[in-house]
């Protein structure tokens, strides 16, 4: 027998009614979730990091970054036991960092090895602070700030990093908002619409989306600007008139809790995440053209090679600060408008962004 119509209308509101709830709480946890410490995340660019203390934050947890006498990295809790400042503000002593305050030493396991006003009946505190796995690998600094194995899963690494048929550029993301917000920004292709002063790509469409157990791969058919199969083509960078829109296959993935894309043969982009806080995320995005095309070039003496590596890094600078910018944007606007209204329901049509929220509250409840 078929319900009353009354039973039918208050069901379908009840269901409704759940959906919406359902909704509103998945975005509340979403923009607002940790991240998995069980992972290896990207805190600073080699270069950056010096025989000089080094202030990071990774998900609220301040961390001091140096390289001992050997020049390994070191890395700390970024708080002095005795008065709970920042050591960031002392100096590195030999293999060790020496407070500001009152000059407390503290070495590369973090143990205090040293109090400069020590009376002689007076022992050395037993404070010990935490110290963090680091690798240095690929020009990046990657940290695991867990408690697990960190040689359970190994950092991503960035493999064209070193080699010499890749030209790199890198750009640095420090953006007002929840990293959601940012992954979802790379992995839907769908908003080419914000950079078509930059002519990044165009006309993309969701081809094949897959999802794993650690990652989301999605794969888009769309229309490329550039096309990278003469040595002058590199100029296209620069010159726009030199550009012809062409199709390509656009790949981007979500490797938790970093980023990879694909834009046909001539480009692959990385971005390499160290979120902050609930509203704060700082990123590398580094952009590689590769110069596989020119299959002649491993004749040339790999010194030449590099002095060409060398020379044309940072040369797709421009665009990619360009697009950075336009995203940031974006993004900080979502955060806003979330913090302001949290309840305020938002549209998804894209499948992959679906699939990115899911993977991001399982990870942070694994
Ligand atoms: S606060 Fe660091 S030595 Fe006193
Ligand atoms: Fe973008």
């Amino acid at each position: 027998m078929l319900p009353a119509l009354p039973t039918l209308f208050l069901l379908s509101q009840f269901v409704q009614n759940m959906q919406v709830q359902e909704t509103q709480l998945t975005s509340r946890d979403l923009r607002t979730c940790g991240i998995n410490p069980d992972r290896w995340y990207v805190v600073a660019r080699s270069t950056e990091v010096k025989d000089t203390p080094l202030a990071v934050t990774l998900w609220k947890q301040a961390i001091v970054l140096y390289r001992d006498t050997k020049g390994k990295v070191i890395a700390l809790e970024d708080r002095c036991p005795h008065r709970q400042v920042h050591l960031s503000s002392g100096k590195v002593v030999k293999d060790s960092i020496e407070c500001s305050y009152h000059g407390w030493q503290f070495d590369r396991q973090g143990e205090c090895d040293r109090v400069p006003y020590l009376a002689p009946e007076q022992k050395r505190p037993t404070c010990k602070i935490r110290t963090f796995p680091a690798r240095e690998l690929d020009g990046f600094i990657w940290l695991f700030p867990g408690e697990g194995d960190p040689d359970a899963i190994a950092p991503l690494g960035v493999p064209e990093w070193e080699h010499l048929n890749y030209i790199a550029t890198v750009s640095t993301i420090d953006c007002r908002g929840h990293y959601s917000f940012l992954i979802e920004n790379l992995m839907d292709m769908y908003h080419g619409h914000l950079h078509d002063n930059y002519q990044a790509w165009a006309s993309a469409k969701l081809d094949a989306l897959e999802i794993g157990e650690n990652r989301i791969d999605a794969r888009y058919e769309a229309q490329s600007y550039y096309r990278i199969d003469r040595i002058w083509s590199i100029s296209q960078l620069f010159f726009p008139a030199l550009r012809r829109l062409h199709p390509e296959p656009l790949e981007v993935s979500y490797i938790y809790p970093h980023w990879v894309s694909t834009l046909g043969q001539d480009f692959k982009i990385y971005c390499l995440f160290c979120p902050v806080d609930e509203t704060h995320t700082r990123a590398y995005l580094i952009h590689f053209t590769s110069l596989n095309a020119f299959w002649r070039l491993h004749k040339l003496p790999i010194k030449f090679r590099k002095f060409l590596k060398d020379r044309l890094f940072g040369s797709a600078q421009k665009l990619l600060d360009g697009l950075v910018r336009q995203d940031v944007d974006m993004i900080e606007q979502e955060q806003q408008s979330f913090l302001a209204f949290p309840r305020r329901h938002s549209y998804e049509l894209n499948r992959t962004c679906i699939a990115v929220q899911r993977l991001i509250l399982k990870m942070n409840n694994s």
